[in-house]
């Protein structure tokens, strides 16, 4: 029999589970298609005494990961711990003392990724991360193997199913945001804590990752420009519906040559868009390629079984080099410093909700403010309130972001304006 090929791995939590569930439930397939079986010989946990969904032998699990890290006869290590420390120095560690990785982690690839890779191709050992970015959905390695022929100018990717699973519930049952995140706590879907999803921090490492990868230039998450679903209100949803668009937070790519534009927000999108029917806790990313053209990757984003296929799909591929002698062959794949504009300097169109009093010439001394910031625009709906105010809805033509801000702040102050209460991107 070929010698089995050892594999240690660090977190026993939703995704660590799943990925042992997929390894042992799959062993006698993977095996064939191998060429080995793989073996999980030891497993690192927080907490021995934590009960667990998942039944493993108790004498895999420590409580220390040194245990993993420094086992001479563990070839693959996953880390599946999250956050960056410890779970950084522990894969600089592995690295450092001969394994090949296995992470999920997009807070460690965000903001590290780059300099483990390095340390990982210096050695020649192979570093993979699929699930840090779509949870099951395969993005990473089709950036950069089946689609490495092209350069891609955009991409747009849904990547936060809490955040879509909220917005798809407020959008078809016309519900308040409050009530449908508790709802998404009850199901598991939002954590106790969502900061991290409906402020758009997950999502900024997601978008990170995937511009480094597509754009082949080190995006650092700090230089995203983000922003949260708090700012959404219900009736900035119904009215993006009568007016064709769905809202969605999206992460954006954009190459401009010299420079890239890279951003987290909510955006409408016209109603027929291939991202505009994405709905619930699915995720889906969107690309042009300058020879493929457009695609699209559709699937679930989260969950330990998705993320366990993508965990469990790298360890196979890495166990398949191992076998031939082949490991270390692609690296970080960040070969320019391309600057990231400002969004002040971000040119395209918006929505403007805002309420001011229904009198004459109201519509007019709008509209002429903005011209004088050289925003000019595509369509208005005036709605009468029964408290003597109006609602009026601006879709704009494209225009600087930086001139939209200006407007928005004169007009903000007029005495005739009662308040704006929201303006959103427009990815048309
Ligand atoms: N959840 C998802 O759907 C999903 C999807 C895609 C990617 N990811 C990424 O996958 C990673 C894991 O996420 P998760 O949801 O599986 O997290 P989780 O459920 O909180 O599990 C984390 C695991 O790591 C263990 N752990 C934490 N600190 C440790 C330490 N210092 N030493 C040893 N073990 C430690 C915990 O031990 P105890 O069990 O003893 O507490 C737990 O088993 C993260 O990077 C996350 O961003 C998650």
């Amino acid at each position: 029999m070929t010698n089995p090929i050892n594999i240690g791995i660090l977190g026993l939590g939703v995704v660590g589970g799943g990925a042992v569930r997929v390894l042992t439930e799959h062993a006698a397939a993977i095996e064939r298609k191998v060429g080995a079986p793989l073996v999980i010989k030891k497993i690192a946990v927080r907490d021995l005494n934590k009960p667990r969904d998942i039944a493993v032998d108790p004498a895999l699990l420590t409580d220390d990961p040194n245990e993993v890290i420094a086992d001479p006869d563990i070839r693959i290590l996953c880390e599946l711990i999250g956050g960056v420390e410890p779970a950084h120095g522990y894969v600089l560690r592995a690295i450092q003392s001969g394994k090949n990785i296995v992470t999920a982690n997009k807070e460690m690839m965000a903001k590290a990724g780059n300099d483990l890779l390095q340390e990982a191709e210096e050695r020649g050992l192979d570093f993979s991360f699929e699930g840090s970015v779509g949870g099951g959905i395969p993005i990473i390695q089709p950036l950069k193997q089946a689609l490495a022929a092209n350069k891609f100018t955009q991409i747009l990717g849904i990547v936060n199913g809490t955040t879509n699973y909220i917005l798809s519930k407020m959008t078809a049952e016309d519900a308040d945001f409050g009530d449908v995140l508790r709802e998404a706590q009850a199901h598991g879907y939002a954590e106790a804590d969502p900061t991290n999803d409906i402020e758009g921090y997950d999502a900024q490492y997601k978008t990170a990752i995937l511009a480094s990868i597509a754009f082949t230039s080190r995006v650092d998450p700090a230089d995203i420009y983000v922003e949260g679903l708090t700012r959404i209100a219900k009736r900035d949803i119904e009215v993006a519906k009568e007016l064709g668009y769905v809202i969605k937070i999206v992460g954006i790519g954009q190459d401009l040559g010299d420079a890239l534009q890279v951003r987290v927000h909510p955006v409408l999108l016209p109603q027929a868009h291939p991202l505009a029917s994405v709905n619930d806790v699915y995720n889906a990313i969107f690309l042009h390629g300058d020879a493929v053209g457009d695609v699209m990757f559709y699937g679930r984003g989260a969950g330990g079984l998705p993320t366990g296929s993508a965990v469990v799909g790298d360890i196979i591929e890495i166990a398949r080099n191992i076998r031939r002698g082949a490991t270390g062959r692609l690296g970080c794949t960040c070969y320019d410093q391309k600057p990231i504009l400002p969004i002040d300097q971000l040119e395209t169109n918006y929505y403007v909700r805002l309420l001011a009093h229904d009198r004459p010439k109201v519509l007019a001394s709008l509209a002429s403010i903005f011209g004088d910031f050289d925003v000019s625009i595509e369509s208005v709906v005036q709605r009468a309130l029964p408290d003597g105010d109006a609602e009026i809805v601006w879709i704009t033509h494209r225009c600087l972001e930086a001139n939209l801000r200006s407007a928005l702040d004169v007009i903000s102050r007029l005495e005739i304006v009662t308040g704006i209460q929201n303006w959103i991107r427009v990815e048309e």
